[in-house]
C-alpha cells in the first residue's frame, strides 16, 4: 500500500490540538507520521529518566484515526544534560576547534561515550514499543551529514582512521608505498604521525584525502548499523530507513543503504540542481531491489534559501506525483503545521502558524483522493533499459583533484541524464560494479578510479552485448588515487581501443585563461558528430586510437582533426568514448547510442524538463507518467495513445502541459 502522510512535532503544540490535527490528517487521506526524530531530551529529561507518557498519548490519537507511525531514533540531538556532562562529544572541525551545542547533530560518531548513550535510548525506545501496533518502523537519526557533519577532526576519529587504516593495508609500509607519500616527504614512521586531515598550508595528499572521506563514511554506515542491530533484534519486522539528502556527497549511500530496509530521502527544491528528476533516480539506485519513500517533501516555502519564495498553485501535488513517479511508494511531507518557535520560524507547513489549512493542504488532500482512486499503482516498478554509472569514490576522487573548478561529478552525470529524458528516456543510476546485463546502454560519465576487477566486469558486459558510453575522465587513476603508469583509461585502453593522449580544461567564453592574455582569445572548442556541429564545456580529451573507429573529430583549435567520439567493437558489443564534455555533444551521441542499443523511447518527442517515467505492476501493466515540474508549457508526443487514468479523458499524439500539469496515463 502506498504510505502517505506528514512529519509531526505534537511535542511542539498543546496536546488539546492534537485530536484535530489527527483528524484533519486523516480527511486529507494521510495514513502514516513520522515522529519523535528530535525529541531526546523530553523523551530522557535527566540521566537514565525516561517519560514515554507523552510520546504514548500521540501516538494513540493518531492511531485513533487510523494513523501509523514511523519513530525516529532522537540521535541527531544529544540533550544539554549530556554535553554537560562530557564535551568531547560535541565534533571538530577542519581547524581543529570543537563545534558549541546549541542547534542540532553536534555529536560525533567515533565517540565511545556517545556511541553507547545512542545505544541505549534506541533499546530503551525500542523496547517500550516493540509491541505497539501503529508503529510499523524506524527513521535512523536524522540527514547524516547534515550541515557538514560528517567529517570531524577529533582525537577519536584520529584513533579510529588509524584503526580503519591498519585493516586496509595491514602495514605502514605497505601504505607509504600504495599512496607513494615520497612525495613532499611526507613517508609516515610511525602510526601515530597518521592524523585525520586537519587544516594544513597546502594541499594534503590525495590518497590521504580520499581514504579519510571513505573512512568518514564508514565511520557514519557503522554508527547507524549500531542501531538498526538493536532494533531488528527488538523486532525483526519493522521497516527500518534513514531520510538521505538527495545529491549530498560525503556519504557513500550505496553502503548506508544496505542496512536498511528501503531508502528515503528529503525533497527539497534544492537551490542547485539536479532537479528533483535526476534525484529520485539517484536515489532509487541505491537499493534497486526496494521501491523508496520521500521521507520529507517539501509543502511549501522553506527557511533556508536565499530568497525563500511560496510554492506556485499546482507545485504540491506535482511534487508529490512526481515522487510517484519515479517510485516511490511513500510521500510524507514536512511537515504538519508551521513552527512559531525555534529555527525554522518561516518554513511552511500544511498548515499555517495560525492553524489554518493551506494551499498546500489542500493540494495534499487532492493528492489523497487520486491515490486512494489509483491504489493498485502501490508496488509497481520502475523498469528502465539504460543506466548511468555513479558511485561515490568517483564522486571524491573528483572534489579532491577538480582540475576544472567547475567540473562537478554530480553535474556531469546528471547532464548525462537529462540529455536521456530529452530523448524520451528516462534512466536508472547504478553502481559501477552492479550487474548490468539488465540495461542495454549504459553510460559511464567521469569514471575515473578503475581496478583491474572493474575493468573485467565492464568487459564483461560489453562482451555479452551491451553498450558502454563513456564520458570524459576515464581510467585516469587506481583505488589508491595514484594515476597509472600507462595512459588513461588504464585498464580500460584494450576495451575501449585507445588511449588518451591529453586532457584539456576549457575556460568557458570570456573567461581569462593563461594568466590572461592582452587580447581575446576564441577558445570555442566544436565536435563535429554525425553531420552535427557540437560545442565542448569544462573538458576534453585527445584520443589515440588503436582499434576504435572514428565517429567523431574535433573541428577547432590545434585538436582539429584529432578523434573525439571513437566507437570499439567487442564481443556481441561497443564501448564508445565521448572525448569531450557538454549537453549538445552528450545530446547528439545519447540520441544516437539509444537507436544504436535497440532502446524504445517511451514517448516519440517531448519538450526539455517535461519528465516522463514509466512504472510496471507485477502483471506487466504499463502506467505512463507525464508531469510538468516547470513554470512553461511543454508537451509530449504519445508514442501510443492512451487513457488519462484520473479524468477518464482519452489521449492521442500530441499532449500539452501546463506548468505542473500531471498526467498519469494508461497506454492501450
Ligand atoms: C531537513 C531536516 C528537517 C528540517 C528541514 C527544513 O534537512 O531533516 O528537520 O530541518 O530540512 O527544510
Ligand atoms: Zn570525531
Amino acid at each position: 500500500m502506498f504510505r502517505y502522510g506528514v512529519d509531526y512535532y505534537p511535542e511542539q503544540w498543546p496536546k488539546e490540538r492534537w485530536p484535530i490535527d489527527a483528524l484533519m490528517m486523516r480527511k486529507a487521506g494521510l495514513n502514516v507520521v513520522r515522529l519523535a526524530e528530535f525529541a531526546w531530551a523530553k523523551l530522557e529529561p535527566a540521566p537514565g529518566v525516561y517519560d514515554f507518557t507523552w510520546l504514548d498519548e500521540a501516538i494513540a490519537t493518531l492511531r485513533a484515526e487510523g494513523i501509523s507511525v514511523i519513530l525516529g531514533t532522537p540521535t541527531a540531538t544529544p540533550p544539554n544534560w549530556m554535553t554537560q556532562q562530557d564535551a568531547t562529544i560535541l565534533p571538530v572541525g577542519k581547524d581543529g576547534s570543537r563545534k558549541s551545542h546549541g542547534s542540532r547533530r553536534h555529536y560525533c560518531v567515533n565517540h565511545p561515550g556517545y556511541q553507547e548513550s545512542s545505544q541505549q535510548i534506541v533499546r530503551v525506545m525500542a523496547e517500550h514499543y516493540r509491541n505497539h501496533p501503529a508503529v510499523i518502523g524506524w527513521q535512523i537519526d536524522n540527514e547524516f551529514g547534515c550541515h557538514d557533519t560528517t567529517r570531524c577532526y577529533c582525537p577519536n576519529c584520529d584513533a579510529a582512521f588509524r584503526g580503519w587504516l591498519k585493516a586496509k593495508y595491514g602495514s605502514l609500509d605497505s601504505l607509504n608505498e600504495k599512496w607513494g607519500t615520497v612525495f613532499w616527504s611526507l613517508t609516515f614512521q610511525n602510526w601515530n604521525q597518521v592524523i585525520t586531515p586537519r587544516q594544513t598550508v597546502a594541499d594534503w595528499h590525495p590518497s590521504l584525502l580520499l581514504d579519510y572521506y571513505r573512512f568518514a563514511s564508514y565511520a557514519n554506515v557503522a554508527y547507524q548499523k549500531m542501531q538498526v542491530d538493536i532494533l531488528r533484534s527488538v523486532r525483526a519486522d519493522w521497516q527500518i530507513t534513514h531520510n538521505f539528502m538527495g545529491g549530498f556527497n560525503d556519504i557513500d549511500y550505496y553502503n548506508l543503504a544496505k542496512d536498511l530496509d528501503f531508502v528515503s530521502w528529503d525533497n527539497y527544491l534544492a537551490p542547485h540542481p539536479p532537479a528533483a528528476a535526476v534525484t529520485h533516480d539517484l536515489m532509487r539506485g541505491f537499493k534497486p531491489e526496494r521501491n523508496f519513500w520521500v521521507m520529507e517533501q517539501q509543502c511549501g516555502q522553506v527557511n533556508w534559501k536565499g530568497i525563500n519564495e511560496l510554492a506556485r498553485p499546482g507545485q504540491v501535488r506535482l511534487w508529490a506525483w512526481q515522487d510517484i513517479a519515479h517510485g516511490a511508494d511513500g510521500v510524507v511531507y514536512f511537515r504538519w503545521r508551521a513552527a512559531r518557535f525555534g529555527p525554522e520560524l518561516y518554513h511552511s507547513g500544511l498548515l499555517n502558524h495560525g492553524a489554518e489549512p493551506t494551499r498546500s493542504y489542500e493540494e495534499a488532500a487532492q493528492v489523497g483522493k487520486e491515490l486512494a482512486e489509483l491504489k493498485d499503482l502501490a508496488g509497481s516498478r520502475v523498469a528502465n533499459q539504460v543506466a548511468i554509472l555513479f558511485d561515490y569514490d568517483q564522486n571524491w576522487a573528483t572534489e579532491i583533484q577538480r582540475h576544472h573548478q567547475d567540473f562537478d561529478y554530480v553535474m556531469y552525470a546528471a547532464e548525462w541524464h537529462q540529455v536521456f529524458a530529452a530523448a524520451g528516456v528516462p534512466v536508472d543510476f547504478a553502481h559501477p560494479k552492479a550487474d548490468l546485463r539488465q540495461y542495454k546502454l549504459v553510460a559511464a560519465p567521469a569514471l575515473q578510479l578503475v581496478d583491474a576487477g572493474l575493468a573485467a566486469h565492464l568487459k564483461a558486459y560489453v562482451e555479452q552485448g551491451g553498450m558502454l558510453v563513456a564520458g570524459v575522465r576515464l581510467g585516469c587513476r587506481d583505488p589508491f588515487n595514484v594515476c597509472f603508469a600507462e595512459q588513461p583509461p588504464g585498464p580500460l585502453a584494450p576495451l575501449f581501443g585507445l588511449h588518451v593522449a591529453e586532457f584539456d580544461a576549457l575556460p568557458a567564453p570570456g573567461q581569462s585563461v593563461l594568466g590572461g592574455l592582452p587580447h581575446v582569445v576564441d577558445r570555442t572548442l566544436a565536435v563535429e558528430f554525425k553531420g552535427m556541429r557540437c560545442e565542448a564545456r569544462l573538458w576534453a580529451d585527445i584520443l589515440r586510437p588503436e582499434g576504435a573507429e572514428v565517429l567523431g573529430t574535433f573541428a577547432s583549435q590545434f585538436y582539429a582533426g584529432q578523434p573525439a567520439v571513437t566507437r570499439n567493437k567487442v564481443g556481441k558489443g561497443q564501448a564508445v568514448y565521448v572525448g569531450a564534455a557538454g549537453v549538445q555533444l552528450q545530446g547528439a551521441v545519447a540520441a544516437w547510442a539509444v537507436a544504436e542499443a535497440g532502446v524504445a523511447p517511451v514517448v516519440d518527442a517531448v519538450t526539455p524538463g517535461i519528465d516522463v517515467q514509466v512504472r510496471v505492476s507485477p502483471s506487466g501493466e504499463r502506467t505512463l507518467f507525464v508531469l510538468n515540474p516547470t513554470e512553461m508549457t511543454g508537451a509530449v508526443d504519445l508514442a501510443v495513445p492512451g487513457v488519462d487514468r484520473l479524468t477518464g479523458q482519452r489521449l492521442v499524439d500530441r499532449v500539452t502541459l501546463p506548468p505542473f500539469a500531471v498526467r498519469i496515463i494508461r497506454p492501450e
